[in-house]
């Protein structure tokens, strides 16, 4: 581990601290971006290690890929039917753990994924504990047919929420438009910070051409955050029943 940096040490203490909430028997969605990529090789040990059965669908195909190669059985969610606990990372996590979450563009099959867990539990290093959500960009996946006046709409919404003029930029990757794996677009956000999730949650939501955004409102419980020194932090949020 001394040849982790220290973002890395902070991302792999986080993840030992999920995969020791895992319990034999259970069915777990296994989150994507690297913090989550670290959790998963975590769990791989434990399971290697043997007495640890799972069910596990994942967030995204890179994901399914890498837990597949480690000799972790993935199955679709549909099979398993619904979820003990999610883990997964996080872009931005406030003091209500609400979070902006598609920095690596699986939003959509991580709130489906998450919708469908009985827990939430995010992971992250230090960087992503925010007062209040907004300074990174908030991502908005859209279908690419009528992709200019999905963005009008958008725009229209952010100026009734005076948020005029803020960058809406589609995302590249590698030089080359980013799709999803449900072969989707992003349009990222440049919002500096948004005083009000849940209308701008919902207003994004009703716009025809939007899939889905990278908004995840009361959703997550606990948030494990850890630290270069190997330390992790609890945030923890009362969920109603
Ligand atoms: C992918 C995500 C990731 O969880 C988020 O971007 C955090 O990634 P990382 O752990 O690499 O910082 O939402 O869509």
């Amino acid at each position: 581990m001394s040849d982790l940096s220290p973002a890395d040490r902070a991302k792999d203490a986080a993840a030992v601290a999920a995969v020791a909430l895992v319990e034999s028997g259970m069915r777990l969605g296994l989150g994507s971006g690297s913090t989550a990529a670290q959790m998963v090789r975590r769990l791989a040990e434990r399971v290697q290690g043997g007495g640890l059965q799972l069910r596990c669908a994942a967030t995204s195909r890179a994901t399914a890929e890498l837990a597949t190669q480690l000799g972790l059985v993935i199955e679709d969610l549909d099979e398993i039917g619904w979820l003990d606990l999610t883990l997964d990372g996080a872009d931005e996590i406030d003091p209500d753990l609400n979070l902006i979450k598609g920095g690596g563009g699986a939003l959509l099959r991580e709130k489906i994924t998450a919708a469908a867990s009985d827990r939430l539990v995010v992971i992250a290093d230090p960087t992503k504990v925010v007062e209040q959500l907004g300074a990174y960009h908030l991502p908005v996946e859209v279908v690419p047919f009528g992709l200019e006046t999905t963005r009008v709409h958008i725009h229209k919404l952010l100026d009734q929420m005076d948020l005029t003029h803020r960058p809406m930029l589609l995302r590249n990757r590698d030089g080359k438009l980013f799709h999803t794996d449900e072969g989707n677009v992003i349009l990222d956000l440049s919002l500096e910070v948004i005083c009000e999730p849940e209308r701008l949650g919902a207003g994004l939501t009703a716009i025809p051409g939007v899939v889905e955004h990278g908004l995840f409102l009361d959703m997550c419980e606990l948030a494990l955050i850890g630290s270069p020194d190997g330390s992790v932090m609890e945030l923890t949020r009362e969920v109603s029943a």
